[in-house]
């Protein structure tokens, strides 16, 4: 059964809507949605449902192997699912679509390459290297990177290079990021700084974005909403609005918080742990 936590439900409509750019946002809606890898195997997923508002910051939080990755991928039309269904304002996902980009924990970028041509790379593939001049700039200075234009991605640190292989997924200008733990490689510096960044350029662009994270604090700093998962099969059994007043860590109203998701978290996805 799901449990829907309703204390601070009030807070949730804070970003809806918001944005110069709202209408790249996306809306997304998962339904009743199982997977398996194989035909007759173990379910990595069982019967999801959930939805996620245009221009909202939404996080998965739940323990290793509970499908968080798996349901990223089958959002993301990576993979097709068992059952169920998930659409992307009003269509059924297929496939993969430059609309939305998924963002892993490795940045994989070519390190020959310099950072304006690695994040240019998505234009490229998708036929539209005459947006590089005008894009790869701007962009480049949205996420502090414009002074290292030209450096080779090799010489940079691994938090300037999750921020080239965030540029290269804004370069197509999605409605949707999706996020597997892309700071968990990242000193907890680098990683707070990320997360704010990725936070404000979402609400800058308009952008909705789904975060995968084993981590309730950076749930906390980034998101509007949680949705806890528990394992075997992989399923949501909780879901709660963050308030909006507990972004900034090191606050009590952050540590709070935190301590409550951490709380749902281990009341409704780690009771087998605890037994
Ligand atoms: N390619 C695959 N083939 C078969 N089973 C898989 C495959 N990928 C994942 N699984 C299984 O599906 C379940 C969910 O895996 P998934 O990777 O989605 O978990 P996760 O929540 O992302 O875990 P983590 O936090 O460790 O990344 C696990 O039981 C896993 O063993
Ligand atoms: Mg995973």
């Amino acid at each position: 059964m799901r449990h829907r936590d309703s204390t601070a439900a009030a807070a949730s409509a804070h970003r809806h809507g918001a944005g110069p750019q709202s209408g790249h946002s996306a809306h997304v809606r998962v339904s009743d949605l199982s997977h398996a890898y194989r035909r007759g195997g173990p379910l990595a997923l069982g019967g999801v449902d959930l939805e996620v508002r245009p221009g909202e910051i939404a996080a998965l939080v739940g323990r290793s192997g509970c499908g968080k990755s798996t349901l990223l991928h089958l959002i993301a039309g990576l993979a097709t699912p068992t059952a169920g269904a998930v659409h992307i304002n009003g269509a059924r996902v297929t496939g993969p679509s430059p609309r939305w980009v998924m963002m892993f924990q490795a940045p994989s970028l070519f390190p020959w390459m310099t950072v304006a041509q690695n994040a240019a790379l998505g234009l490229r593939f998708t036929r539209r290297a005459h947006l590089v001049a005008e894009r790869i700039p701007r962009l480049l200075r949205l996420v502090d990177l414009a002074a290292l234009a030209d450096r080779n991605a090799q010489e940079l640190s691994g938090g300037q290079q999750q921020r080239v292989a965030l540029a290269r997924s804004l370069a197509t200008e999605p409605d949707l990021l999706l996020l597997d733990e892309p700071f968990s490689a990242l000193d907890a510096f680098t990683r707070r700084a990320l997360q704010a960044d990725v936070r404000r350029i979402a609400g800058e662009l308009g952008l909705t974005v789904i975060l995968v994270t084993h981590d309730v604090g950076e749930a906390v700093a980034m998101a509007d909403r949680a949705f806890v998962m528990a394992a075997d099969p992989g399923r949501v059994v909780c879901e709660t609005a963050l308030a909006p007043a507990s972004r900034e860590p090191g606050t009590p109203a952050f540590e709070a918080e935190r301590t409550r998701l951490a709380t749902l978290y281990e009341t409704h996805a780690a009771r087998r742990d605890a037994a």
